[in-house]
């Protein structure tokens, strides 16, 4: 019998409101619905959606992961002003658990010069907008911003006249990532005294000094009860904590926390990599390799003396198994060129795909592609190519072909065709300064569009000389000062590339709808 007492910490994501402010990690409905789901699978206990009177694009995607997500809670971020109350409240209409998340700063600095407003001031504003929110919804988070460099009794003050009011969650949000481990821990600890089991406490860190996961674990020993966190630590500036870092350390040290009343979480942890990997693909913000628990070479031992005591016991220098977090051996071989269509339905299902019939007659097909070209094919190799066909974009323009030849001291000279939705096919070539340059240009020429290039990233999907290319560019183009982000793979960088351009290109035509009544709010005001 176990007889461990188990306190389950919240894991509250936020890497659709907090996580989008990264400096170009914007992402559009469908991707953002695409998410949440994810997120749901993953086992997160409440999803922050967005922040709905900040503009019409996210107004309309809280709606539609409201109607989409079954399990998670989901949260609307709201300013005290009724204004943003209502938006918040008609946002989360059709969520089966819907929560409203006011945010109000508490701190000197933020009150005088930012709010211009005293403290009794900012007490009443904030009772009067918990209450009004109530009238709504039963779940209310209220948050005082940059709570970690406010007064503690007055943070003690206004939490208690907040749970009076109706929140159920106080959350205190390290706002510009300046302390200490143990001084959010000190501030947790003095607010647990007045606050008790009356509401939830919530630390939500930012990384300025690189202590985000590190101030949040330590707020969860002292009493918080709910962490505030996004998928690879995304966020603005330096970022937020890292969710599969804090999930992390809660499995792994599980001899440490049962001091602290067996702290635990309800994450699925081996949907993590799944999902770190989508928010990479979807943001173009790739975890540098480095980068704990999901980066690229977290799990892999480079020093022979390493190697060696890893194949004798893995226990030797492993403290995690990679497959804890859903990352499965290359040697996982899979399906080759007699494989029949069932096998590879299977295949799919298995690796968390539903595909509807035309989408697997299409995946399928692509699969027997590649196995006349390579020699393995692994389940990645399978992702890659049915995530790509699963896309909710529409296709305007589809690739279908295409020729480059280039030269070591010349000009280089791509020649494609492009097939519109209408069914219009058109050709053209270009001239460039190297191939990926001559592709670009022949694509804007048939298109008919101009666009600046951000970014350009080719990463191996599987090792091997045979592995697919998956290349990412990041591209703004005229008209907008939005980028948009597109992904291509295949065994050919260079129709990958071609792939990844048109597929950006689909998604800024998606977007210039979206973009007609988008203003952006974000935090201004009160
Ligand atoms: O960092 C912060 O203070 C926030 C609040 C809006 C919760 O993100
Ligand atoms: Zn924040």
């Amino acid at each position: 019998m176990n007889t461990c007492k188990q306190e389950i910490i919240t894991i509250f994501d936020t890497t659709l409101r907090d996580g989008e402010q990264s400096p170009g990690a914007s992402m559009d409905i469908e991707e953002k619905i695409a998410i949440a789901l994810q997120l749901e699978k993953l086992g997160v206990d409440v999803i922050e959606a967005g922040f709905a009177a900040s503009s019409t694009g996210d107004f309309e995607s809280i709606s539609q992961i409201a109607k989409n997500v079954e399990k998670s809670t989901v949260c609307s971020l709201s300013r005290c002003v009724e204004s943003d109350i209502l938006r918040a409240k008609d946002s989360l209409k059709y969520a089966k658990k819907p929560r409203i998340h006011l945010f109000l700063a508490t701190s000197p600095i933020h009150m005088e010069y930012k709010l211009k407003k005293k403290p009794k001031e900012v007490l009443e504003l904030a009772i009067q907008s918990i209450l009004r929110a109530r009238e709504f919804c039963d779940d209310i988070q209220f948050s005082c911003e940059d709570a970690c460099r406010s007064e503690i009794s007055f943070l003690q003050e206004i939490s208690l006249a907040a749970i009076e009011s109706g929140a159920k969650t106080l959350n205190m949000p390290d706002t510009v990532g300046y302390r200490l481990p143990h001084e959010i821990g000190e501030i947790i600890e003095q607010l647990h005294k007045v606050v008790q089991d009356k509401a939830v406490l919530s630390v939500h860190c930012h990384n300025d000094l690189g202590q985000a996961v590190s101030n949040s674990i330590y707020g969860a020993m002292k009493g918080a009860r709910q962490i505030e966190c996004t998928i690879n630590g995304l966020g603005e500036r330096a970022g937020n904590c890292a969710l599969e870092e804090v999930v992390m350390i809660l499995k792994t040290r599980k001899d440490i926390f049962k001091q602290y009343g067996g702290l635990d979480t309800r994450i699925n942890t081996k949907e993590i990599y799944k999902t770190s990997k989508l928010i990479a693909e979807i943001t173009g913000i790739r975890p540098q390799p480095n980068k704990a628990i999901v980066g690229k070479n977290a799990f892999s031992h480079e020093s022979g003396i390493h190697q060696d005591g890893i194949l004798k016991h893995r226990e030797t220098y492993e403290i995690m198994k990679p497959s804890d977090i859903g990352i499965y051996d290359n040697e996982n071989l899979v399906l080759g060129k007699h494989s029949g269509r069932a096998a590879f339905k299977d295949k799919i299902m298995q690796l968390g795909f539903t595909l509807n019939d035309e989408e697997l007659h299409v995946a399928f097909n692509r699969f027997k592609n590649i196995c006349d070209q390579k020699k393995i094919v692994y389940d990645e190799d399978i992702s890659a190519i049915v995530s790509e066909e699963i896309t909710h974009i529409p296709q305007i323009y589809v690739l279908e072909s295409l020729q480059c030849s280039t030269a070591s001291n010349g000009a280089h000279l791509a020649a494609l065709s492009v097939r519109k939705n209408n069914g219009e096919v058109i050709r053209d070539c270009a001239l460039g300064n190297g191939a990926v340059d001559s592709i670009l240009r022949a694509i804007e020429r048939v298109c008919q569009v101009s666009g600046k290039l951000l970014d350009y990233k080719v990463e191996s999907i599987t090792s091997g000389k045979d592995a697919m290319a998956d290349v990412m560019i990041k591209v703004v183009f005229e008209g907008t000062n939005n980028p948009v982000i597109g992904h291509g793979k295949d065994l050919d960088t260079l129709y990958a590339t071609a792939k990844a351009y048109i597929q950006a290109l689909n998604s800024f035509e998606r977007m210039k709808e979206l973009l007609q009544d988008k203003k952006d709010l974000r935090y201004g005001g009160v």
